[in-house]
C-alpha cells in the first residue's frame, strides 16, 4: 500500500523535481497535500511554484497550502543566487491557474494528522522546518501521530554549503530544526553527505531531455540552471540534486545507507548556527534520534528518477 505523505517545500528546482518524482510514484507514495514554506525564495513564490509543478504534472487536484512566511524566531534568509529570482529559473512556465487552498499550511498539517489513524502519515520536509515546528508547537498532540519524518537538510562530513558549518535548510530556521530533532518522531535525514553524491552530470541531464516530453525538457532546463554555483564551488562535474533524495528513499529505500545516531542542532553560536552535530562515531551517550544517510547508489537513483519522470 502506498505510504501517505505530506510534502513541505520551498520550490526551488530540486524541490520541484522531488514533487514530480512523488507524483509519478503512486504505487509507493500518496501525496495528501503540499505545504509551502519560505526558504529558497519568499512564500509568495514558493506556493506559486508548487502549483506550477502540480500543473506541469497534470495534477491540479493536489491541494497546495501556504504556510509560514518567516522562520520562527529569525529573519528570513533566501537563496536566489542558487535558484534565480523566481526560484524556478531555467525555463519560463505559465503562471498557475489552479487555486491555492484557503487554509494555512500549519492548520492543514494539524488537521490531517489528527484526522488520520495514528502513525500513518509521513512528513517530507524539503526546506526550512518552520511549518513542521510551528505545527508541533501549536498542537503537541500530533507529534506522536507522525509515522516518520524524512527530510533533506544538514551535513556532517561535507560540512556547510551556506556557511562553513551549516546546510541551508537548517541554517535558515535552526530553532525549528532543534524542535523537530528533539520531538521524538523517527527521523531520516538526507544531508549534503548524500546529496553531493547524486550529481547532475551532462549524460544524466541529456537523459532527461531525451525523454522527449515536456516534463523531461523542463527538468533538463532546471537541472542545467541551478547549482551551477556549486559546480564552480566544489569542482564537481555536475551539481547536487538534493531534495529528490527524500522521495527516492521512500520509493526505493535500498538506494541509501546511513547510521542511526544522535543529531543536535546548534542555535547559540553565530559561527556555527544551524550546524547538524551528528555523533557519527558514537562518542557521546546522547540518545539516538535520527538515521543520518551517508551513502547512495547514484546510478540507481538516476535510473529511478528518469524512469519515473518518463511516466508524466
Ligand atoms: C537545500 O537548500 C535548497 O537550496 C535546496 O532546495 C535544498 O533543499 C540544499 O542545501
Ligand atoms: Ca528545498
Amino acid at each position: 500500500m502506498a505510504r501517505k505523505i505530506i510534502i513541505d517545500t520551498d520550490p526551488g528546482q530540486d524541490d520541484a523535481v522531488a514533487i514530480l518524482l512523488a507524483l509519478a510514484s503512486p504505487e509507493e507514495v500518496e501525496v495528501l497535500g503540499i505545504t509551502a514554506v519560505a526558504g529558497n525564495v519568499p512564500l509568495a513564490l514558493t506556493q506559486r511554484n508548487a502549483r506550477i509543478v502540480c500543473e506541469l504534472a497534470g495534477r491540479r487536484d493536489i491541494r497546495v497550502f501556504a504556510g509560514c512566511d518567516a522562520p520562527l524566531e529569525r529573519a528570513l534568509v533566501t537563496a536566489e543566487y542558487v535558484h534565480g529570482n523566481t526560484g524556478l529559473d531555467g525555463i519560463t512556465l505559465p503562471e498557475p491557474t489552479m487555486p491555492l487552498q484557503d487554509g494555512h499550511a500549519v492548520d492543514f498539517l494539524i488537521e490531517t494528522l489528527r484526522g488520520a489513524p495514528s502513525e500513518t502519515v509521513t512528513l517530507c520536509p524539503l526546506g526550512p522546518l518552520t511549518n513542521i515546528a510551528a505545527a508541533f508547537r501549536r498542537a503537541p498532540d500530533i507529534v506522536a501521530r507522525v509515522q516518520e519524518i524524512v527530510l533533506m537538510g544538514g551535513a556532517y562530513f561535507e560540512v556547510g554549503n551556506v556557511t562553513p558549518a551549516a546546510e541551508f535548510n537548517i541554517y535558515v530556521d535552526p530553532e525549528a530544526a532543534r524542535d523537530v530533532f528533539a520531538s521524538g518522531v523517527p527521523i531520516t535525514v538526507m544531508p549534503l553527505d548524500v546529496t553531493h553524491k547524486v550529481l547532475t552530470t551532462r549524460p544524466r541531464i541529456d537523459a532527461f531531455r531525451a525523454l522527449g516530453t515536456e516534463v523531461g525538457e523542463v527538468v533538463a532546463s532546471w537541472t542545467d540552471f541551478f547549482e551551477r554555483f556549486d559546480m564552480a564551488k566544489y569542482g564537481h562535474d555536475g551539481a547536487p540534486l538534493h531534495d529528490p533524495c527524500v522521495i527516492a528513499h521512500l520509493v526505493r529505500p535500498g538506494l541509501f545507507g546511513g547510521r542511526h545516531v544522535n543529531v543536535e542542532i546548534e542555535t547559540q553560536s553565530d559561527l556555527t548556527r544551524g550546524m547538524t552535530v551528528a555523533d557519527w562515531w558514537g562518542v557521546t551517550d546522547r540518545a539516538r534520534n535520527a538515521t543520518f544517510m551517508g551513502e547512495v547508489d547514484a546510478d540507481g537513483f538516476y535510473d529511478l528518477l528518469t524512469g519515473r519522470l518518463a511516466r508524466l
